[in-house]
């Protein structure tokens, strides 16, 4: 039997791909979320394409007393991953408090209790976020993390400070921290997939809205950047790759004895793909236009981002494999069965 991992915000986009995954390895979950942005029907996909209900706690980390008595009640334990926290980078420039005590006070939470209960190690879901506008691409885990650009970025940074300095206090526990770059798709049972609430902040499920009509017409955010087509490059990654990437750095860290207490890995395709580039690839895949039109630049958006991920592909031996068109296929798959063409 396989040990029991605990996910938070396993009900949310890349937490409920990372459900089935573990389970498909075998691992049993518990997952606690506040479904504060994810509904409970996901549990309903998450059994029909693996057989198993995952069990479920509706909770917030940010109590403590939550997580003990979940940990009380759901004895033995072994591992965690972390997703839950508030992650998007406009609302946290909005909302810093919110995203400081969320994010925060989470993680600080489940690594107090973690000797408590013999949980062994936690996968932390970091982000690309951390490294702000890269002097050179692509970008490998020596790169620097320079000052952060939101909130949202801040608490990346701050929180995987607060892991390596619990570590190096001596805390008897493992972490393996996961810096994601641009996480896009759905499962290709299209019984899970991304739902964002209100207006798409990210560029697939705008796209996708788009394409079935739910939105007028996609703005690209500026095409006057110092790229190949003058609009933004970013290394976007299967969300199903990504998954599968975290039942690895949980087996590593549970089954194997020999590894550094804290490792850090950026999670990408080595890949830069434009915003019109990804256009294309939907279109080519799916063979449905998505009106568009180039706009003004964002805020705050970086100009070219994308991953060396040579460390993760040997130290790992993890690949992220999926074709980017079939990767919008899928995306396209999963905005149908939720929003039927208008
Ligand atoms: C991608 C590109 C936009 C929408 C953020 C966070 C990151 C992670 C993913 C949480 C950019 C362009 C977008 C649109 C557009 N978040 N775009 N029109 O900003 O790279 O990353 O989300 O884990 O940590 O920083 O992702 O999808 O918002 O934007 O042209 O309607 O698409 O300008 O170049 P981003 P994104």
């Amino acid at each position: 039997m396989k040990d029991k991992i605990l996910v938070t915000g396993g009900t949310g986009y890349i937490g409920s791909h990372t459900v089935v995954e573990l389970q498909n390895a075998g691992y049993d979950v518990v997952i606690i979320d506040n479904l504060s942005n994810s509904n409970i029907e996901v549990l309903d996909g998450i059994e029909a394409i693996t057989g198993k209900r995952p069990v479920f706690v509706q909770g917030d980390c940010t109590d403590i007393n939550t997580l003990r008595k979940l940990l009380e009640e759901n004895p033995g334990i072994k591992g965690i991953i972390n997703f839950a926290a508030s992650k998007a980078v406009g609302e946290s420039v909005q909302k810093p408090l919110l995203y400081y005590r969320n994010n925060l006070n989470t993680l600080v939470n489940l690594l107090d209790l973690m000797p408590e209960f013999g949980v062994k190690g936690i996968v932390f879901s970091s982000s690309c976020t951390v490294y702000g506008e890269p002097d050179v691409n692509p970008i490998d885990e020596t790169a620097p993390i320079k000052p952060a650009t939101s909130p949202y970025g801040n608490t990346k940074q701050i929180s995987e400070e607060i892991i390596e300095d619990y570590i190096a206090s001596g805390a008897p526990i493992k972490s393996i921290i996961l810096r994601y770059f641009n996480p896009i798709g759905a499962h290709p049972s299209a019984c899970i997939g991304e739902l964002p609430l209100g207006v798409p902040q990210n560029l697939v499920p705008y796209l996708t809205q788009t394409a079935a009509g739910i939105r007028k017409e996609l703005t690209v955010f500026g095409n006057d950047y110092n790229t190949p087509d003058g609009s933004c490059i970013r290394d976007y990654i299967d969300v199903v790759d990504l998954a599968k990437a975290h039942v690895i750095a949980m087996k590593r860290m549970l089954d194997n004895n020999d590894t550094d207490q804290v490792e850090i890995f950026n999670l990408g395709t080595g890949r830069g793909l434009s915003v019109l580039e990804l256009i294309e690839s939907f279109e080519r895949a799916t063979g449905v236009k998505v009106p568009h039109k180039i706009g003004p630049r964002r805020a705050g958006d970086i100009e070219k981002i994308w991953a060396a991920p040579k460390k993760a592909n040997e130290v790992l031996g993890w690949v992220a494999n999926v074709p980017v068109d079939e990767t919008m296929k899928n995306a396209w798959a999963w905005q149908c069965k939720v929003s039927p063409k208008k």
